[in-house]
């Protein structure tokens, strides 16, 4: 089966994990990747977190699949000659260097036209233009900076980072998606163009529904789908809601059998308006189906607390896969919270594709996730990261070096 990025290569000259991210997954969707890393040190996640001794980290490998390596030193003056036919070569550079490094490296955006006019040069950075944009930036710093962490937690609780990566994998996904606009635009204008996103842009973008709120709150002074309402105080700034959702479909987390010990013994359930007659059915609270204080959404917000202990009793009788085979079947929206250790054991993940098992030469077998987004006409099969500098010389091949410049190349530590 054909790709649906097939014959597109991709000069990828990220690290750590948001650039990673957005190469890898034109990985999968066909592009071939060559990714550049330091002589002798390669990407730094190749030692973070490491696991197995002198084995590349699964930090690393998780984020590489289906990608080529080749080191160079871009610095040295015959590493960049190797560069220079890179950049004629590939229609994509990829970068998420600390802010001016790669204009540092001599490679700055009018250079790289002057050699390719069609390339496309796509870059993630911390921040986009003003105060911050000199800064760099990592996962945390962009929840912060982003609105996530101000608005995850609870009321009178700190701030709160979530482990779902927004900052990085979230920005990689935006400038991936940017990356394949500027490919099909380029197929009318023949021109390349750059692709900038912002890891501040791409977290508060996640956002938007507590810029909504903001903005709520500065004209009424209250929201009455929050925990906050009627009781608590509302501040100037969109406060910290919990596990709190929406107004006509109010959602907490319940404790379900075995939350004495199991620590993901819960579920999270939607009280969603369509199905209360339903919800009292199964709860056994059928007395609310003719109560006008629990008519609407509107009269039941000021008595969430009360219909979700209702509910709890109920769902701690049950395992939470229990509790969701019963409320699904009267089309109540939830959702058990599931464990790392229970999704890497899911079925249907394996058979999807989203969870995969991958082979490695130094490291055996270990599982990854796969290509989340499902094609019918561009399958994805991952394949192991690449170790360090695996593909030079079969790179330099292909750009025409011959084996004595590669053995002059190597002997100058220039690749
Ligand atoms: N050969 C020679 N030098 C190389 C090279 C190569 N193949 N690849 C990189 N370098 C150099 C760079 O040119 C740079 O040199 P300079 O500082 O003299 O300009 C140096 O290595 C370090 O690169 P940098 O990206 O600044 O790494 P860092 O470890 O200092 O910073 C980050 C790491 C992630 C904080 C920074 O890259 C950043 O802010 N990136 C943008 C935001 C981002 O993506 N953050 C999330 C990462 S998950």
């Amino acid at each position: 089966m054909s790709k649906a990025l097939d014959g597109i290569q991709i000069l990828d000259f990220t690290h750590v994990q948001s650039g990673p991210t957005c190469t890898q997954l034109l990985a999968w969707l066909g592009a071939d990747v060559i990714k550049v890393e330091k002589a002798g040190a390669g990407d730094i996640t190749r030692e973070q977190l490491r696991d197995i001794p002198d084995v590349d980290s699964l930090y690393f490998t998780m984020l590489n699949h289906n990608k080529r390596s080749i080191t160079l030193d871009t610095k040295s003056a015959s590493g960049q000659a190797v560069l220079e036919k890179l950049i004629k070569r590939c229609d994509v550079l990829v970068e998420n260097f600390a802010p001016g490094a790669l204009d540092r490296m001599g490679f700055t955006w009018e250079r790289i036209q002057a050699l390719n006019p069609t390339m496309i040069v796509a870059s993630i950075k911390g921040f986009g233009p003003g105060p911050y944009e000199d800064c760099k930036v990592y996962e945390n710093v962009a929840q912060c900076v982003g609105g996530s962490a101000s608005t995850t937690g609870f009321e009178g609780g700190l701030p709160l980072v979530t482990a779902a990566q927004i900052g990085d994998s979230g920005t990689g996904l935006n400038l991936a998606l940017g990356i394949v606009a500027a490919l099909y635009q380029r197929t009318t204008t023949g021109r390349g163009q750059k692709v900038m996103a912002a890891m501040q842009d791409g977290v508060l973008n996640l956002c938007r529904t507590k810029l909504r709120d903001q903005q709520r709150l500065a004209r009424d002074g209250f929201m009455k789908e929050y925990p906050q309402y009627p009781a608590g105080h509302f501040g100037s700034a969109v406060p910290r809601a919990g596990n709190a959702s929406g107004g006509g479909q109010p959602g907490t987390i319940v404790k379900c059998k075995g939350w004495e010990t199991d620590p993901n013994a819960y579920l999270y359930f939607v009280a969603q308006a369509q199905v209360w007659g339903a919800i009292c059915q199964v709860i056994g609270k059928a007395e609310w189906l003719t109560d006008p204080n629990f008519a609407t959404p509107a009269t039941r917000l000021p008595r969430l607390t009360e219909i979700f202990s209702a509910v709890e009793e109920w769902t701690k009788r049950m395992t939470k896969f229990e509790a969701m085979r019963l409320l699904s079947a009267h089309d109540i929206p939830c959702g058990p919270i599931l464990s790392m250790e229970e999704l890497m054991a899911e079925p249907s993940l394996r058979a999807t594709g989203t969870v995969v098992e991958v082979d490695h030469p130094t490291r055996g077998t270990y599982l990854t996730v796969g290509n989340p987004i499902k094609m019918s006409d561009s399958s994805t099969e991952v394949t192991r990261s690449p170790l360090l500098g695996e593909h030079t010389a079969e790179i330099l091949a292909e750009l025409g070096f011959t084996p004595s410049e590669v053995a002059a190349l190597r002997a100058e530590k220039a690749v």
